[in-house]
């Protein structure tokens, strides 16, 4: 990501030499909506970035600029309330986190942009948020440690933003390591940085460019879902925290309930874990094919048993069925639109993109977006000369 622009604007409009930070998007390998439910995850930041930059402006209000939207937003540090700039409230959010947590934030001035899709499930969002947080914390030498700025960006989420989100995404954005997946354990915060050699294979995003409206209300419905089926399964089994503890074996109890739908978002989370574990340890051994095989059983537990997939995804996973150069795909983050991640042999990649476009124009008059990433480093900062 080209820094120059942001830069620029930054010269502009405000002075001092600023904090400068790149905060990268990300991907989901495969354990998707077990974040939440203290399962397992294999997610890695990507090339895809936001760049901040920030500077102290000896003030009490705080001066953020947004290149991509265009928008300047202004909140004194006295009184920090809910933005009609929505993009605000995922900074605002952090910043109240900071001081309700007894750090000593002052004004400052900061200006931001880049190259992440928003809407794209690739957590634009918490590249935000983790940047905002990662850079104060640089700024006013704050001295917190990277899981405290992903807990507090996944807080300000939920009370900003309204998404009650588990930790992946925030973890994701700040432990990312270049060419390295993440394996994390949301129950313990156990992670590890596993290589993987990707040669003669590509990891390839398609954006269906939709993004259902009931997302995020849909979202907050799945974990409350979850947790009623926990809450009925303890009665049963005392001894159980979440869904981790349990196993297929187990869920008799919530018929009971009376209600289906429970018993298959649970039935959806257990299975999905235990594809985690088995996942992890196809990519370490190098068999693509039986974890591509996984993907696709994703997808078919996310659209039917957890009902978080839209028919434009479901098509893009589709059209990918009879290509034998696609080893696996599925809908990527938390549905309802955004991408889908396809594992493909190395290819006329071109060829198979026009072929998939074609079909998802056709099905659903829409446009469909490539990306090709790689797996980057994790939030830092970044070295930049600036001239005067
Ligand atoms: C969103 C949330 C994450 C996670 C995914 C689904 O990206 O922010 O915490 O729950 O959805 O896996």
């Amino acid at each position: 990501m080209n820094a120059d622009k942001i830069i620029s604007q930054f010269q502009q409009r405000f002075t001092g030499a600023p904090t400068i930070v790149r905060s990268p998007g990300r991907i989901n390998l495969i354990g998707e909506h077990t974040d939440y439910n203290y399962g397992l995850v294999l997610p890695a930041a990507i090339d895809k970035e936001i760049i901040l930059l920030l500077a102290a402006n000896g003030t009490n209000s705080c001066n953020v600029y947004s290149c991509d939207m265009q928008e300047q937003a202004t909140f004194s540090l006295d009184d920090l309330t809910r933005s009609p700039h929505n993009w605000a409230n995922y900074i605002i959010g952090v910043v109240h986190q900071l001081l309700d947590h007894g750090c000593q934030v002052q004004g400052f001035d900061c200006v931001f942009g880049g190259d992440i899709p928003i809407g794209a499930g690739l957590s634009s969002s918490a590249a935000l948020e983790c940047g905002i947080g990662f850079g104060l914390n640089e700024l006013w030498d704050l001295g917190l440690n990277k899981l405290q700025i992903v807990r507090f960006a996944q807080q300000a989420e939920s009370d900003f933003v309204g998404v009650n989100c588990g930790i992946m995404d925030q973890f994701a954005n700040m432990h990312g390591k270049f060419g390295q997946i993440i394996q994390l354990d949301c129950r313990s915060l156990e992670y590890r940085n596993v290589e993987v050699d990707f040669t003669g294979h590509y990891l390839l995003l398609l954006n269906t460019n939709v993004k259902h409206q009931l997302g995020n209300s849909e979202y907050n419905i799945r974990r409350m879902e979850c947790e009623a089926g926990v809450k009925k399964l303890q009665e049963a089994f005392p001894q159980i925290h979440s869904l981790r503890d349990c196993s297929l074996g187990m869920l008799d109890p919530l018929d009971e309930l009376n209600d289906p739908v429970i018993r298959q978002r649970c039935e959806y989370v257990i299975e999905e874990n235990q594809r985690v574990v088995k996942g992890c340890e196809d990519l370490k051994s190098g068999d693509f094919e039986a974890f591509g095989e996984k993907m696709y059983a994703c997808h078919e537990g996310l659209s039917h048993k957890y009902q978080v997939s839209c028919k434009e995804l479901d098509v893009l996973v589709d059209l990918t069925r009879d290509m034998p150069q696609v080893l696996g795909a599925r809908m990527m983050g938390g549905g309802f639109g955004g991408c889908t991640i396809n594992l493909i042999k190395e290819s006329s990649v071109q060829e198979l993109i026009t072929h998939i476009g074609q079909g998802y124009t056709q099905a659903t008059g829409r446009e469909m977006v490539p990306y090709q990433v790689k797996i980057a480093e994790g939030t830092s900062l970044k070295e930049c000369s600036i001239a005067n």
